[in-house]
Parts: structure tokens; sequence; C-alpha cells
């Protein structure tokens, strides 16, 4: 932590947790063991990211494509979901942590989807870390209900084609209220985004690391900050354009 530059630290970071699994069964256990042990590394790491001065930290908690698991490992993820609001919400609204969620939130089990609703409400004035759940999401999902948005404005003659801009399709996404994240985190060793925030991570740096989300804890995450802060962001332009720029 202390290696690394308070100017450079990421407004908005986002995290694919991946490997909840495969650390399971590394310990001979059921895969929902895994899940149970990555909610501890959640709650250090959105520690961590709060500590830092991240001001967005988006999670990835359960995909579209999640819901064709087995049965039995989409129940249990559903339970720790609400057990996991509910317990960490409280100490969550002591340090101003505010929590949103972003995704298909009506598809989740009525209880889900109440407790989660209970713990946004409870959080909203907190001006701490914003702390972004994407449950049920995809980015596909996402951007489909845009696209239709935007052509019910176009249709009612409310908005002209070629008035279209990239602010226009940001606004219609789950995310219109955050800026772009500028680092995306993934672990277990998969070297893919996996239907996730596929706008907004047009040019967001890429952390992958092999660690499983379960081992992924303040020290990795401080590490993958300090990657981020000796990358070099050329959005387009030469790298004699970025140094000019810095003097
Ligand atoms: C990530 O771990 C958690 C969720 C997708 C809900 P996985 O459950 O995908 O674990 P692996 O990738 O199978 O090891
Ligand atoms: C991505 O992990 C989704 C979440 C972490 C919630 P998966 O484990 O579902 O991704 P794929 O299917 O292996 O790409
Ligand atoms: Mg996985």
């Amino acid at each position: 932590m202390n290696l690394l530059n308070k100017d450079k630290i990421p407004q908005h970071i986002a995290i694919i947790m991946d490997g909840n699994g495969r650390w399971a069964k590394q310990q001979g256990e059921d895969r929902i063991f895994g899940h149970h042990e990555g909610v501890n590394s959640v709650r250090e790491i959105v520690e961590a990211a709060g500590e830092v001065g991240v001001k967005y930290l988006t999670l990835y908690a359960f995909s579209t494509e999640n819901w064709n698991r087995p049965k039995e490992e989409v129940d249990a993820l559903m339970e720790l979901l609400v057990a996991t609001i509910s317990m960490e919400t409280p100490q969550l609204h002591k340090n101003g942590v505010k929590l949103e969620a972003i995704g298909d939130l009506k598809s989740l089990p009525v209880g889900c989807f109440n407790e989660l609703q209970e713990s946004i409400n409870t959080t909203k004035d907190n001006k701490g870390l914003t702390l972004i759940l994407a449950l049920s999401y995809s980015s596909k999902w996402e951007i489909i209900n845009g696209v239709k948005e935007i052509a019910e404005q176009v249709a009612s003659g409310k908005l002209k084609p070629n008035d279209i801009t990239e602010e226009t399709i940001s606004s219609h996404l789950c995310t219109a209220k955050y800026p772009d994240p500028e680092l995306m985190i993934r672990t277990s060793g998969e070297h893919r985004i996996s239907n996730f925030l596929l706008w907004q991570l047009a040019y967001a740096e890429f952390y992958f690391t092999d660690t499983l989300w379960p081992d992924f804890r303040k020290k990795e995450f401080y590490d993958a900050i300090n990657a981020y802060q000796s990358r070099e962001r050329r959005f387009g332009k030469t790298s004699e354009q970025i140094s000019e720029k810095a003097k």
C-alpha cells in the first residue's frame, strides 16, 4: 500500500471474481465451500478499496450465464448472497459504503431481491466507496435493453438517429451513473471477459492473475493497482504526446 501513488488511484475498479470452485476442489471440498471462502475475499477487498480511496468498485458476482449451472449450486449461491448481504450490511454502513447493484435484478429470487433492496436503501446516503454488485448481469443483456430504449425514443420522434452519440449509449446502460472502470482485474488464470462491461471496459487496463478468488487478498489488490500505475495509458496517442503532456 505504501508503494502506491496516491495521485493515481483508479476511481473505478471492476473485478471478475473467478476460481471459487477450483479453490474448493483443491481442498477436496464442494464448490460451494469456495463461494463461502470467496466472501472473505470480498470483505477484505471492499475494505482495501475504501482505504486507498477507490470511489467505485464493481464486483461480478453472478452472470446471466451462471443461471445455467446445476440448480443446487445456483440455489446455494442465492442463499449465500442473502446471508452475506444481511450479515455485512451493518459493517458496510458503518464504513460509509454505499451498496448498489446492476443486472436483471427482477430475475433474482424474491427474498434475495428484497434483502438487496433493503441494504441498498439503508446505505443510500453514504458518501464513501460505492460498491456495485453485478448480479444476473451480462453486458449483452444490458446493451440490448439500452438499444431498445433508444429505439423507442427514435420511434416516438424524441430522438433523431443522427443525434445518437457515445453519451446516448452510455446513458442507457445500467452503469450510466458511474465513470468507466480504469482497471479490470480477473482472478483464476482465465483470460477473458465473460460478458462483463463490454462497452465500459473499452479503454480499461486489464490485470490477470492466476490467484484463485478465495486467495485474492489485500496484498495482491495493491499489486494490481501498482501494475496499473506503471502502465502508460495512451488512448490512441503516441508515447511522446503523453510524456509531453506530463511535463
Ligand atoms: C466464481 O467462481 C464465482 C461465480 C461465478 C459465481 P467459479 O464458481 O466460477 O469458480 P471456478 O471458475 O469454477 O473455479
Ligand atoms: C464469470 O465467471 C462470472 C462471475 C465471476 C460472476 P465464470 O466462471 O462464470 O466465467 P466463464 O464462464 O468461465 O467464462
Ligand atoms: Mg469460473
